[in-house]
């Protein structure tokens, strides 16, 4: 039985190379039904049930084998390894959209940040990911093969000066930021916050996210060429109650950004930073689920985002086409944000 993973991959070769959708639905399935449960559950990137079984992406092709390298790169000469294997299609014409280029990513281990190390590898660059959880970057690696990793507090800034250099000495230089790494610290008032939890989630959100660009930003003026983003979240424009140091962390994220964007400006490093609204990710683990309901009531399409619609905006801010833009905050919230 085929592979769902490897299906859509195949599919996306054989319709490229067909020039026509080449798959039929199984018995009793409409896309209908897929739209209306994405809208409330995290979409699986499996195929629904019954379609392995149903389909042979190749029927009536005459592919060298069922080699899916070999198919790959009958239509991506030397460029095989750029299909994007995660369940869903890639836009064929951002293959290759980061050849050449090292990113590293805070928090790259889970959930945003590891979609866009995925979409990063994908589309022809290399990736470190710095997360303080070792098993969560050996899991990673074997999600997105060839990822680089480094086990780092980003709140321990001698730490953070380790891995940058010990990354550049792997990849030959980084091209790309992208500050994921964050926690959320405990849902409750802001006057029964413990010293101790707030201290620590400015340590990571704000301080992590201050190490790591100044870590990384005399390397990037050296090589004239930078693209920085860094991950705030519609909590530092708008403040949800019960998640104020979150909320504060997240606002000075967005400070910090203009600051160096501006300080930057006149440089070919750009500054840039999103506001995710809610995105089902593994740090839902650490808010109560009234926290997270109250999130999603504020969210006007009504459904949580998802990694891969985070990761594709910021994969294009982290891009060379995003060159008139810094010091900028790009909304990601399904309409929530107001301004
Ligand atoms: N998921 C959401 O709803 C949402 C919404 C808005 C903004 N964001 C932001 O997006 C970013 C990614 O969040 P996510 O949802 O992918 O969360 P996640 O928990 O899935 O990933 C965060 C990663 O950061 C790592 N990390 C945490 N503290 C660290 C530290 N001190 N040093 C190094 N690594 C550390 C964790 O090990 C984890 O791998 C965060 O900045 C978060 O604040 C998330």
């Amino acid at each position: 039985m085929a592979n769902p993973v490897t299906l859509s991959y195949s599919r996306a070769i054989a319709e490229r190379l067909t020039g026509h959708p080449i798959w039929r639905k199984p018995p009793g399935w409409q896309w209908s039904k897929r739209c209306a449960s994405s809208s409330r559950e995290p979409r699986s990137s499996a195929l629904p049930p019954g379609l392995a079984q149903t389909i042979d992406p190749y029927a009536g092709l005459n592919l060298p084998g069922r080699d899916l390298t070999v198919a790959a790169e009958a239509i991506m000469p030397g460029r095989s390894s750029q299909v994007r294997t995660r369940g869903k299609q890639m836009p064929m014409s951002f293959a290759g959209r980061f050849s050449g280029r090292s990113a590293v990513i805070t928090g790259g281990a889970s959930g945003i940040g590891l979609a866009v190390a995925q979409r990063i590898v994908d589309e022809g660059g290399r990736v470190s990911v710095w997360d303080r959880d070792p098993t969560q970057i050996e899991q990673a690696k074997t999600v997105v093969p060839g990822l680089h990793g480094v086990t780092v507090d980003v709140a321990d800034a001698a730490g953070v000066d380790i891995a940058a250099a010990r990354t550049i000495e792997a990849l030959g230089g980084v091209d790309i930021l992208v500050t994921s790494a964050a926690i959320t610290g405990p849902n409750m008032t802001t006057w029964s916050y413990s010293a101790e939890d707030w201290q620590r989630v400015i340590d990571i959100n704000i301080n992590g996210v201050f190490y790591c660009n100044k870590a990384l930003v005399p390397h990037m003026l050296d090589r004239n060429y930078g693209r920085i983003v860094n991950i705030a979240s519609i909590a530092g424009k708008e403040g949800n109650p019960n998640a104020s140091a979150y909320s504060t962390s997240k606002a000075a994220v967005i400070g910090l950004t203009k600051s160096l964007g501006k300080e930057l400006a006149k440089t070919k490093v750009t500054v840039n930073c999103v506001t995710p609204a809610a995105v089902r990710t593994a740090i839902f683990k650490q808010m109560r689920q009234e926290h997270i309901d109250f999130m999603l009531s504020k969210i006007p399409m009504a459904r949580f985002g998802e990694v891969e619609e985070v990761a594709a905006l910021i994969c294009w801010i982290a891009s060379e086409e995003c060159s008139f833009t810094t010091a900028a905050v790009f909304d990601v919230s399904g309409g929530r944000a107001t301004y």
